[in-house]
């Protein structure tokens, strides 16, 4: 145990080492730290984990694969992999903390999704909310896409419905439908589905989208 520690911390060394080697590739991979085992911490932190040799098996693969060459285009966490650019959009696109529980229950889109919907020029905007929010939030409505406007209640869709097939004339269309939280936009998504719209993508609340940068 005492030596295989000891060659946990040489390759922890030698990672930070070679991190400190910055080019400017590799500074991406900071971005996605690696796993470091609690055991090749100070000997007090060892003293006090406890490791079970599955986790300090694990642990040790762990690092080995960190320690993978960077050039290597095939490792995930090349700089310019597809994963590392998702955790980096997930990282600057990280919106209110209540996100992910809010996506469970109401079924909201990934904001990489969402994304590259807004950059879509055919998407249209709905909004599901209330006048009176409306009068006192604001609206997000990017210039380059089509805004309309809805009220629905959490139970009650049934104005949309009757409006769809004039506000919305092609069941193809790519929407993103908002209110507060995303559970009225869910009653609208499905309310939207049912009529055989299949590209509708619930973003949440008005504090989820507002700040999407396009
Ligand atoms: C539907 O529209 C009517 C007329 O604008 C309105 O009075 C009613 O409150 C709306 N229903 C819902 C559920 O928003």
């Amino acid at each position: 145990m005492r030596t295989s520690s000891r060659t946990i911390f040489v390759s922890t060394t030698a990672l930070l080492l070679r991190s400190t080697i910055t080019t400017p590739a590799n500074a991406f991979a900071l971005t996605t730290p690696p796993v470091i085992p609690a055991s090749s911490s100070t000997s007090s932190i060892r003293r006090t984990t406890t490791t079970t040799p599955q986790q300090y098996h694990n642990n040790r693969i762990n690092n080995l694969r960190a320690l993978r060459p960077l050039s290597s285009s095939s490792s995930p966490f090349h700089p310019f992999s597809t994963f590392t650019k998702s955790l980096f959009n997930m990282m600057m696109m990280s919106s209110s903390p209540d996100y992910s529980s809010r996506k469970a229950e109401y079924q909201l889109a990934d904001k990489e999704v969402l994304m590259e919907q807004l950059k879509n020029s055919e998407t249209i905007v709905l909004d599901v909310r209330t006048e009176a929010e409306i009068a006192a939030d604001g609206k997000f409505s990017p210039s380059h896409l089509q805004y309309r406007h809805v009220p629905c209640t959490p139970t009650d869709a049934s104005n949309l419905t009757m409006q769809a097939a004039t506000l919305i004339p092609s069941q193809t269309t790519p929407i993103i439908v908002y209110c507060k939280s995303g559970r009225r936009a869910s009653t609208a998504q499905k309310a939207l589905n049912e009529l055989g719209y299949n590209h509708v993508f619930n973003a949440g609340g008005f504090g989820d989208i507002q700040d999407m940068k396009l």
